[in-house]
């Protein structure tokens, strides 16, 4: 769902308008990281009244996956580029504003995507600190068609070997265009050049900071909630978190945290959860230890779907239960964050495959029909770790590896679960992050995890025979989680994490490193 209107009082606002580039998420990142407010809103709802209700300083139009040479695809409204407004297009939004004002766009007959190199041909207010007139950048590209002729009021400033228009500038009315994408990080320079559009032709300050949205989101909650109260579902992970420190500064006792504990959770998760939140953020909460009733309803079930199912029926069922308890909340808050928000154009019209159903609590709001309170909604998730060290968390809560809401229930593949294999596992789990932290690797790494293998093995300790449980360590890198590669750690590092393991948690003899990356695997084995 994509909000009306801007949400969020930042002076300084860029509109990027979307034409569905599986990058536009990218150039919010680069505008906000540029100190920046920017919203990403769907080419087919953005109109000339929406553009005046957001008053944006600047509009970014996205690349995208069509032709402006065939007549029913997607266009800017005509009206942006008669509001005195600066406009910088990229990729499809440069083919389509050059289009809109009278040039021509052709389908050359080959692709070009990947790495590509620019000339600078023009001095141009984008390059400046960046680049130098006459100087060959390497910038990346993916696009069919070009621009063949630019229109009235634009020169060219940049060119590359497969486009003549690879840059373009009309600094009167102050309309850019780039063929390649600035937004990636394979334009080195690119995040450069988006902060001259936003500062230098936009003249956008810079106030986008943590410390100013963390106010604004005080008023906004307080506002939003008055004297009423708020139940919060508290897991540990980093969004619930930050959901319930800034939340409880707003309203202070008129939140109650309620924290569902699984049994599934990693070692000593729980109790450091308890600890900073009661102790700590003197937060009202509630530590219900459902472990057992999991483990019941998980009795024997081996699916992967179905074990998210119930882990999620069975949650919602003790959080009602808790939330009835504590009696009289009028409304629910929830993580939900800015990707989540973003309505994503899509071109190809039917629903993709479910690979896996992530909506571990999906139905929780419309079952417990109760008002949202959802105060990170437009934020990325390295700016909810800002806003959470903003509020005084520990840096291991927001600098947290993301867990899957069914915790390491996943992790235990193709076995009934059990209450032992669970404190292998977490065992095992604690050693591997331990040598993790130790080694300073722990931020290099995406996610990393031990997973209990429904293999036994036959071993030799101490000169009798075992046989016990394999277990499989995993590490990627990602920056989405999207897509991912193994960590490639040394040999010595694996040695030791495998040594330890086996020496130290009794039911495991034998330890591999998975070496598979997404895709073709997934990060987790379920
Ligand atoms: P996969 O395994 O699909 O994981 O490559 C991508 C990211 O999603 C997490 N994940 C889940 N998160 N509930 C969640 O909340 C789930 O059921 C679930 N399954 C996977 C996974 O840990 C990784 O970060």
């Amino acid at each position: 769902m994509t909000d009306k209107t801007a949400s969020v009082v930042a002076e300084d606002r860029i509109l990027i308008i979307d034409f569905g580039s599986q990058v536009t998420q990218l150039i919010a990142r680069r505008v906000r990281e540029s100190g920046v407010y920017s919203e990403i809103h769907p080419f087919n709802a953005v109109t000339a009244d929406f553009i005046k209700a957001f008053a944006p300083k600047g509009v970014i139009l996205s690349g995208g996956p069509a032709s402006v040479t065939a007549a029913d695809t997607p266009r800017a409204p005509q009206d942006l580029f008669s509001m005195g407004l600066p406009v910088l297009g990229i990729c499809y939004g440069q083919q389509t504003m050059v289009s809109q004002l009278g040039g021509s766009v052709e389908d050359p007959g080959h692709r070009e995507f990947g790495r590509a190199f620019v000339d600078v041909t023009g001095d141009c207010v984008l390059f400046h600190g960046a680049w130098d007139l006459g100087a060959r950048e390497q910038v990346w590209m993916s696009h069919g068609d070009r621009v063949e002729s630019i229109p009235e009021g634009f020169r060219v400033v940049g060119t590359s070997e497969g486009c003549p228009f690879a840059a373009i500038a009309d600094d009167e009315r102050r309309f850019y265009g780039v063929q390649f994408h600035p937004e990636v990080a394979h334009t080195p320079h690119g995040a450069q050049l988006l902060r001259n559009f936003t500062h230098g032709v936009c003249g956008c300050g810079g106030d986008w900071t943590m410390a100013a949205f963390k106010e604004q989101a005080i008023t906004k909650v307080r506002d939003q909630v008055g004297s009423g109260r708020v139940i919060c579902g508290l897991s540990g992970g980093v969004d619930s978190s930050v959901v319930a420190a800034l939340i409880h500064e707003a309203i202070g006792d008129q939140l109650v945290c309620v924290l569902v504990d699984h049994g599934m959770m990693r070692q000593g998760e729980t109790d450091q959860v308890v600890k900073v939140f009661r102790d700590r953020f003197n937060i009202t909460l509630v530590h219900r230890d459902a472990s057992d009733l999991f483990l019941t309803k998980l009795d024997g079930v081996t699916d992967p779907e179905a074990k998210r199912k119930i882990i999620g029926a069975t949650f919602i069922d003790v959080f009602e239960e808790e939330a009835r308890k504590v009696g009289g909340a009028d409304f629910l808050a929830q993580g939900t964050l800015y990707p989540d928000v973003i309505e994503s154009v899509s071109f190809t019209g039917g629903p993709s495959v479910t690979i896996k159903s992530h909506h571990n609590v999906g139905g929780l709001p419309e079952r417990m029909n109760m008002s949202l309170v959802e105060p990170l909604r437009e934020l990325f998730k390295d700016e909810v770790r800002d806003l959470g060290r903003e509020l005084g968390l520990p840096e291991e809560m927001v600098g947290r590896h993301p867990f899957p809401g069914p915790g390491l229930a996943i992790r235990i593949p193709g076995q009934p679960l059990t209450k032992d294999k669970l404190d292998i596992l977490r065992k095992a789990d604690a050693i591997y992050l331990e040598e993790i932290r130790e080694a300073g690797l722990y931020d290099a790494i995406w996610q990393a995890f031990a997973v209990l293998l429904p293999v036994r093995t036959v071993g030799v300790m101490g000169d009798a025979r075992s046989y016990d449980f394999a277990l499989a360590l995993r590490a990627v890198t990602s920056t989405d989680g999207m897509t991912a590669d193994y960590y490639p750690f040394d040999h010595g590092f694996l040695g030791r994490v495998g040594n330890r393991i086996i020496n130290e948690v009794k039911g495991v003899n034998r330890v591999v490193y998975d070496v598979t990356s997404k895709p073709p695997g997934t990060i987790e084995w379920e």
